[in-house]
């Protein structure tokens, strides 16, 4: 007789964007002559950039022709776009990472979910509190959380490093020594952002303890701010302690499109096997490769005309934040995030929890937005709005805001 993973069947409800879904949905056919704006999922609205959309063109034409066609994708990812990340993204930064340091995958989620296989079960994980779902589920699936307390809300063996408004929402140093640190910055849900320096503390730690730092990046084409780094490679040592995931999602629009990279630094090891070659043993068994389509479509994120286009994009969503934290303030909301990264972190009103706001603002606004507590238990009382709705949207949701 076959047995499941039961690991399963630890984990609390549904994913936390599907109980969403499912509420609003239902909220939806019991009242279909409301408008309802969604501002919370963190997916993106604008379409995607003239340049992507002409390189794209261009792939699948090459697809049509016998002479041109492609069939599997090189393992970890066309040269033309490793070189360009490794160009773009890190040397005109000052980061040493090369072509062949960085993996090609469909996207950030699934790399941050799967990178964890390549590490000990009996590895210790910490993690920010509030934070991104997958990163604790993923290792509950993996064995790797302990034992699930209800009350609290929290596993017995994951860390967790409260962000709370008292430390501007960003972790301190544990008092309990993790082997897997998983920091997003610009943070997903608070929008708050660790300086050079921060980040360069945490760094120094990890090398000190002989943890890994699993970076998410993802936001990273939202900092305004000079002294945020944009990569964990730009401080000293990193090379020997982090991997960073990225995410073409949010920076060019690619949530349909599905394309990621994962950096794994060679220098990275651990008696003498280095992390490169166990994710590399990985995505040669587990992966075919993004589609050649979608690989040249990322290629064009880095030409001249692409980097002008997503400029103007992200200017767009950010535009939208603005919106919203000087809407809210004035409304009389306790707001911070939206400067570095496309999420606004607020304060529920008048005393209620996260779920409490949000059935208030779909029934009363039917305006959408995320529950702190679902990103864990210090998360709760506070909500997330997102500024990837498009301008009319979010003029209209923060309007509707203020007048309740
Ligand atoms: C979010 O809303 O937190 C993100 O969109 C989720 C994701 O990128 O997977």
């Amino acid at each position: 007789m076959f047995k499941i993973n039961e690991n399963y069947l630890k984990l609390p409800g549904s994913y936390l964007f599907f109980t969403i879904g499912k509420k609003v949905k239902e909220y939806s056919q019991a009242h279909p002559e409301k408008q309802i704006i969604r501002l919370g999922i963190g997916d993106v609205t604008q379409p995607l950039a003239p340049a992507i959309i002409e390189a794209m063109h261009g792939a699948v034409d090459e697809m049509g022709n016998a002479e041109t066609f492609r069939g599997y994708a090189p393992d970890l990812g066309y040269e033309f776009l490793r070189n360009a990340i490794s160009r773009n993204d890190y040397k005109a930064r000052g980061c040493g990472i090369s072509a062949d340091e960085i993996f090609i995958s469909d996207g950030a989620k699934c790399d941050s979910g799967n990178i964890q296989e390549i590490f000990s079960v009996d590895n210790r994980i910490a993690v920010c509190d509030p934070v991104y779902p997958v990163y604790v589920d993923t290792n509950v699936m993996a064995g790797r959380t302990g034992v699930y307390d209800g009350k609290t809300e929290t596993w017995s063996d994951v860390i967790y490093m409260p962000c709370l408004a008292e430390n501007d929402f960003l972790p301190e140093l544990p008092k309990e020594t993790p082997d897997l640190i998983y920091l997003c910055f610009p943070n997903n849900p608070t929008g708050s952002a660790l300086k050079r320096e921060q980040l360069q503390e945490w760094v120094d730690y990890a090398n000190k303890v002989g943890a890994v730092i699993i970076y998410d990046a993802a936001y990273e084409a939202y900092i305004s701010q000079e002294d945020v780094p944009h990569s964990i490679y730009e401080c000293a040592g990193a090379k020997h302690c982090a991997i960073e995931l990225h995410s073409f999602s949010k920076n060019a629009g690619f949530t349909g499109v599905r394309l990621g990279y994962t950096v794994i630094p060679k220098e990275l090891e651990c008696d003498g096997v280095t992390l490169h070659s166990l994710w590399a043993r990985r995505h040669g068994t587990k992966y075919n490769g993004a589609p050649y389509i979608v690989q040249r479509a990322g290629e064009a994120v880095y030409s001249e005309a692409g980097k002008e286009q997503l400029k103007q994009q992200v200017a767009y969503y950010m535009k939208n934040a603005r919106y919203i934290l000087d809407g809210l303030r004035e409304a009389g909301y306790t707001v911070s995030g939206g400067v570095n990264a496309p999420y606004i972190w607020l304060k529920a009103p008048k005393g209620m929890t996260s779920w409490e706001f949000f059935d208030y603002l779909l029934e009363n606004a039917n305006v959408v937005g995320t529950p702190g507590s679902g990103f864990g238990p210090s998360g709760e009382t506070y909500f997330r709005l997102t500024a990837f709705g498009s301008y009319e949207n979010t003029v209209e949701a923060v309007e509707r805001i203020k007048a309740l």
